[in-house]
């Protein structure tokens, strides 16, 4: 039966085009052969109107506010999972049954130490470098180290090479923070679990005892939830794109943690703390709003609107409600960045300006605040949020391998310079 189908008329020429539909959420108009049967290119910078792939991971609803993940609601994970279930379930497809659960923790434990030598690398950044900007060296630098989860075509070594990253993030990432404070690293222990083990990393010092607050682990696990995957984003659109060349999976999340750190992206949640802090109290909030309004101001109020998200990021309501418990159990529930946090969402949501853009608090407005109570320096924000966001990666990345219609990404354009001119003699011009 022939499915349904899209007309195009280009210059008197009419072409059918197949609209494909998915389980749930927008149909695709098929444009693969447009160009072949009409001479034109599809323009669409940003890709606000282009579906890249077909993907079973990540369901994201931005008029509902709806996100999920291989069909559950963020809201469920969050409450009632762990990161390591969210993980297992992003790559399998199923949530784990007890023993799968068993299984997966002792296999993601027991990855977690990097090769002894990776901490050589450390020493070659300056002690004030941005841990960003170590993060990209360093996973680029796990390629020079792992040989044997490299070959792409083999899915035992895909699945090894993920779980190595999945584990050897968190170490990473404590490492680039210890680093950065000069402190001693501090290995991974494993009778932890993986956020406190992640925590221990970061807080533990050989003079004494660190015991882990398990209100404050079960909040970083949350956070690890809300950030693991969020469908066809810049940073996961950027490692499909890489692995699409046959990239090692090492340099593919590499290119993604170096897209991540964009303030647009990624980097939201610094730059939010960051604005916060410069807003400072809440009778100087009507300035900033006013700058963020004004089209000649450059100023945007980070940590609001997003691409797909035109009502409330689902994550920011469980984002806000984990920011409240880590406050109160640290005892800065007056923390005066919640006070302008709270009645600059409160001024935002009811201004005409956001109403009419859809301008909503996102993800990074609140997580901010909750990573600088848990102790982390602004610069570490964008850490966590791509260590949590390596699975996402990771699941997308093996999704685009396995797929049968993925070929090398390679757009083309529409150009706008000089039509074709002789050479100009310098004596001449
Ligand atoms: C993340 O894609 C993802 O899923 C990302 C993410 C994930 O999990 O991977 O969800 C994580 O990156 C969240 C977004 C974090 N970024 C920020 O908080 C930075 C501030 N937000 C903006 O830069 C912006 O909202 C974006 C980048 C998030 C979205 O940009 P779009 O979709 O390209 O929208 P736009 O820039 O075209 O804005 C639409 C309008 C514009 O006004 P007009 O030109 O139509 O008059 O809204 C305005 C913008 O000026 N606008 C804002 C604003 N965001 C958009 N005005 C003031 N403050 C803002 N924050």
């Amino acid at each position: 039966m022939a499915g349904k189908s899209a007309t195009v008329t280009v210059n008197d020429k009419s072409v059918e085009l197949p609209v494909r539909s998915g389980s749930i959420g927008p149909e695709v108009v098929d444009i693969g052969t447009l160009y072949k049967q009409t001479g034109q290119f599809t323009y669409d910078p940003g890709f606000t109107s282009t579906a890249s792939c077909e993907s079973k991971i990540t369901y994201i609803d931005g008029d509902e506010g709806i996100l999920l993940h291989r069909g559950f609601p963020i809201e469920q994970l969050a409450e009632q999972g762990d990161f390591l279930e969210v993980c297992y379930l992003l790559l399998y497809g199923e949530l784990p049954t007890k023993t799968q659960k068993i299984d997966f923790d002792h296999r993601v434990t027991h990855h977690t130490m990097v090769h002894e030598q990776m901490s050589r690398f450390f020493t070659g950044f300056r002690r004030d470098a941005h841990p960003m900007a170590v993060m990209c060296g360093c996973v680029g630098a796990l390629s020079a180290f792992y040989h044997d989860s490299t070959d792409i075509t083999d899915p035992h070594q895909r699945m090894v090479a993920s779980l190595r990253m999945i584990a050897k993030m968190p170490t990473l990432a404590a490492m680039a923070y210890k680093y950065h404070i000069g402190q001693p690293f501090v290995y991974p222990k494993n009778d932890l679990d993986y956020a406190s083990n992640f925590l221990h990393m970061c807080f533990a010092v050989p003079c004494e005892e660190y015991k882990v607050n398990p209100v404050l682990a079960r909040a970083m696990d949350r956070i690890f939830i809300l950030h693991a995957d969020h469908e066809q984003n810049a940073s996961t659109s950027t490692v499909r794109l890489a692995g699409s060349s046959g990239a090692n999976p090492f340099a593919c999340i590499a290119a993604g943690i170096a897209c991540l750190w964009g303030p647009a992206h990624g980097g939201a949640n610094e730059a939010a703390l960051n604005m916060l802090a410069e807003i400072g109290t809440v009778d100087r909030i009507p300035e900033y709003v006013a700058k963020a309004k004004d089209k000649n101001d450059p100023f945007r109020l980070m940590g609001f609107g997003h691409r797909v998200y035109k009502n409330y990021d689902p994550r920011a309501k469980i984002m806000q409600k984990t920011t409240h418990e880590v406050l109160a159990e640290l005892g800065h529930k007056d923390d005066p960045l919640l006070q302008v946090a709270m009645e600059l969402e409160r001024i935002a949501l009811t201004d005409p300006y956001f109403i009419e853009k859809k301008l909503y608090p996102n993800i990074d407005f609140y997580s901010g605040i909750t990573l600088k109570a848990l102790g982390f320096p602004t610069t570490m924000f964008t850490v966590l949020f791509a260590l949590a966001r390596t699975v996402g990666w990771i699941a997308q990345w093996n999704e685009m391998i396995e797929d049968p219609e993925q070929r090398i990404g390679r757009p083309r354009q529409l150009y706008v310079g000089e039509p074709k001119r002789d050479y100009v003699p310098v004596s001449k011009r």
